[in-house]
Formats: structure tokens, C-alpha cells, sequence
């Protein structure tokens, strides 16, 4: 997504639940019908999104459902128990299947590689519900959030959701190299967010993550708008990456399909949980705030901070569900119009 696309994104999500949590509405012939008589688009009405899911999901899973309903969609889980995926049959055929016959896909795999052969033979629009290299929906949730918590002090902004009040932050991510910082790298710096991060030796950069990360960086540069796009500095020093930060970011240090290296991840993260400590030590801003896409152990974050009156995390879960609803709107509006035009 381009900067521009990501801050369309996040005006239509903050729109959603605008109106969708202040306004009295109710469900009136399946469509969410508002008390001024006016209806949500139904932009998915009729159509059925499959949530293939070959791991485990609360707010993903939640958030998609919901909001194909708010939309008036059909989303139908696809567990790994539900189908023949993986036991008895391949993930070509399983795209090829399930792509005859639903109009989109999201999907959460293990391997990047799958999210992508998905796209290229299913046929339909393929959401990334997490790989193990990204967690694209998850980062425009985290970026909803930051505004909320950062608002713009400008009152000229016509955006809900003003990305600009980002530009000069600086974001401390403490823990694993992993898909979610991954995603934070390609989105961030782009933003002119200054991402500062602390990993155990040994977990090192995605290459490819930083690749696209940098050239991402040098569109932004080249482009020559208004935001001083930022950067990033990698360190192995909890300490050091929390130095003067806005937002103090973790995540588990177990992700899903790691579970083997449990033991010798929890002895290599040691000196790695955020505390209150840790922030004041490191000399944070006073005011910090703590973001964790959940779900949370407590070996990464206390429960003093994860519980405390610095954390966002409940609002960040929950919007999870407006940024989805968003990005179906978006992806199917995109796709009807392709089939209209393709058809006449
Ligand atoms: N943050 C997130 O993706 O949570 P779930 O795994 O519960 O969907
Ligand atoms: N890094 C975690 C994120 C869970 C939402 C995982 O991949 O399990």
C-alpha cells in the first residue's frame, strides 16, 4: 500500500466506527440501518469471504466475521480441522477450489509463500491475515491507534484519521524480529515514525523485509511530500532502544509454530520484558505509551504496564475490527467494479 492508500484506509475505518459506535443503529432487513434513516453500504452484500485460518485467531478472526456481517457479506471460517487442507489435499487445489466458488479470501498461513500462492491461483482478492513474515491488518490497527493516542493538534485536518500527527514519533519495539515488526519496518519510517529496535543477538533483520523497507523509504523520499520520512536504528539493548520514545511496542517472544524453541527463547529474551523500570531507566518520555498486538504472555510485558494506565492495548484490539472492515470495503468495492468492467 502507498502512504496515500494507507491514510484512505484509516479515514474510511475511523468513519466505521464513528458511526458505528455513536450513532443508534440496528439491523433492519440485514443491513445495520442508522436512526436517521440511513444505511450502511452494503458492500459486500451477497458475497461470501472465506476465512482460511491454519492457526489460531481471537481478534482476527472476530474482527473479519463482524465485519462481513456489518457489510452484508457471508464469511465462512475454514479451520484446519474444517477442511481437507493439508490432510488430504494441497494448498493449489484448496485455492483453486474454494476460489471457484467464494469471492475473496483471508487468509492466516504459516509460510509467506502459501498467503502468496493463495493470490496467485485463487482468483479472487487474498487478504494476508498473518504469515509468518507480515501481519498487514494488524499494522493498520496499530496506526489507527497511534492517532487516537497522538491526535493532530491542527483543527484544518478534514482526515478522521490524520497520519501526519505520527510524523516525528519515535517508536521503541522491544522483543522478537518477527512478522509484526516486520510489518511496522515496511510502514512506518515511510510515515516519518522513527522505529528504534532491541532484539536478542541472533534475531536478526529480515533481508528481504528491509529491502522493501528501504525501497519504500526512497519512494517517500523521492515523492517529496510534506512528511521527513524517518528511520530506523537496531540494536541489542533494551535500554538503548527505549531512549526519548513516544511508544513502547512488544510482542510474544513465542509466535505461533515456534513453540519448540520455547526454552531456549525464554533464556535468550531474558532482560528483554517491559517494565516501568524499563522504561524509566532507559530514559523514555514520561508520558509512554505501551502497544502489544496480543495475544499477550506476561513474560514480555508485566502486568503493570500491560494492565496500567499507559497501555492502549484494548483499543488496539479493538480496532483490529474497523480497520478490517475497511479493507473489505475497499478490496471489495475495487474487485466489483473489476468484474462490472470486465463484464461490459
Ligand atoms: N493480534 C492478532 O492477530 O490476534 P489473533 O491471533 O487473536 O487474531
Ligand atoms: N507474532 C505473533 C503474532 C500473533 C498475532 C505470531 O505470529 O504468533
Amino acid at each position: 500500500l502507498s502512504t496515500s492508500q494507507i491514510q484512505a484506509l484509516l479515514n474510511n475505518a475511523a468513519n466505521f466506527k464513528a458511526s458505528l459506535t455513536a450513532h443508534n443503529h440496528d439491523l433492519v432487513m440485514g443491513a445495520v440501518a442508522f436512526d436517521d434513516g440511513s444505511e450502511l453500504e452494503q458492500t459486500l452484500k451477497n458475497k461470501t469471504v472465506a476465512l482460511l485460518f491454519t492457526k489460531r485467531s481471537t481478534r482476527t478472526r472476530v474482527a473479519s466475521e463482524t465485519s462481513a456481517v456489518a457489510l452484508g457479506g457471508h464469511p465462512m471460517f475454514l479451520g484446519p480441522s474444517d477442511i481437507q487442507l493439508g490432510v488430504n489435499e494441497s494448498l493449489y487445489d484448496t485455492a483453486k477450489v474454494v476460489g471457484s466458488m467464494v469471492d475473496g479470501i483471508m487468509a492466516r498461513v504459516d509460510g509467506h509463500e502459501e498467503v502468496e500462492l493463495l493470490a496467485q491461483h485463487a482468483g479472487v482478492p487474498v487478504i494476508n491475515a498473518l504469515s509468518d513474515l507480515y501481519h498487514p491488518t494488524q499494522i493498520l490497527a496499530d496506526l489507527l491507534t497511534m492517532v487516537e493516542a497522538f491526535p493532530t493538534n491542527t483543527s484544518s485536518s478534514k482526515s478522521p484519521a490524520c497520519l501526519s500527527s505520527l510524523a516525528g514519533l519515535k517508536v521503541a519495539w522491544v522483543g522478537d524480529s518477527n512478522n509484526i515488526l516486520n510489518d511496522m519496518l515496511v510502514a512506518l519510517p515511510r510515515l516519518g515514525i522513527h522505529l528504534s529496535v532491541a532484539t536478542p543477538k541472533g534475531y536478526d533483520r529480515n533481508e528481504r523485509v528491509w529491502g522493501t523497507m528501504q525501497d519504500g523509504i526512497e519512494e517517500e523520499r523521492k515523492k517529496g511530500g510534506s512528511v521527513t520520512v524517518a528511520g530506523v536504528d537496531w540494536s541489542n539493548d533494551p535500554k538503548e532502544a527505549v531512549r526519548d520514545a513516544d511508544i513502547i511496542v512488544t510482542d510474544t517472544w513465542i509466535s505461533m509454530g515456534e513453540e519448540s524453541s520455547k526454552e531456549q527463547r525464554l533464556r535468550d529474551f531474558s532482560g528483554f520484558q517491559v517494565t516501568e523500570a524499563l522504561g524509566r531507566e532507559g530514559g523514555a518520555k514520561t508520558d509512554w505509551k505501551f502497544m502489544h498486538c496480543l495475544p499477550r504472555k506476561s513474560q514480555e510485558v508485566d502486568d503493570e504496564v500491560f494492565y496500567g494506565k499507559r497501555s492502549i492495548v484494548f483499543p488496539e484490539a479493538e480496532n483490529r475490527k474497523w480497520t478490517i472492515m475497511s479493507v473489505f470495503e475497499w478490496v471489495f468495492r475495487v474487485a466489483t467494479r473489476a468484474q462490472h468492467e470486465q463484464r461490459n
